[in-house]
């Protein structure tokens, strides 16, 4: 049973014997009833403890790459590895996703502003937000959120790489993280 915030309000804390259920009772006087707000360990996240079996070798050279990024733990460097995994299995499988396409280039050049700003019009069922930073006085930084199938998020990217002046055009493979754990 973990420890309850004393409240202003009247508190009642039950404790059932043999059950895992845990009852905050809260009187809340001006409204003249009662709420209960019951509590179980399954709001918890539950964990899996494994062990795996390696090479000395690679663990090594795993342990000097998430030192090097500054990962706090094993755990998280594989939980990190195993969902990558899951959302290329999501592109993959043509499922909903999400992601950025980010371009860069010189406004100055001739149409490239019109020509984007056209394409982006046509794709706007996939694309759910812009956002345009001026780098500099010559080059934009231009941010495309996009969301749905990975067809159409590959056919939005292919049609603005299609557009002459760009420095940089690069998709960012996400996840709407509705089935990400
Ligand atoms: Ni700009």
């Amino acid at each position: 049973m973990g420890k309850h915030p004393v409240l202003a309000t009247s508190y009642v804390l039950l404790t059932l014997q043999n059950c895992r259920i845990q009852l905050s009772l809260l009187l809340h006087q001006g409204a003249g009833h009662w709420y209960a707000h019951p509590q179980t360990n399954e709001d918890k996240m539950s964990i899996v403890r494994f062990s795996v079996s390696l090479e000395k070798e690679l663990v090594s050279e795993f342990d000097r790459k998430i030192k090097a990024e500054r990962c706090p733990t094993r755990s998280k460097a594989v939980g990190d590895l195993i969902r990558a995994t899951l959302v290329q299995t999501e592109w993959q499988a043509g499922a909903e996703v999400a992601g950025a396409i980010v371009l860069v280039y010189d406004h100055h050049k001739r149409d490239v502003v019109k020509r984007l700003m056209d394409l982006q019009h046509d794709c706007h069922d996939a694309i759910i937000s812009t956002q345009h930073i001026h780098l500099d006085h010559d080059n934009c930084l231009e941010i495309v959120a996009v969301r749905g199938t990975p067809a159409e998020i590959e056919a939005v990217a292919k049609r603005l790489k299609t557009v002459k002046g760009l420095k940089h055009v690069s998709l960012a493979a996400g996840t709407t993280g509705a089935r990400m754990p």
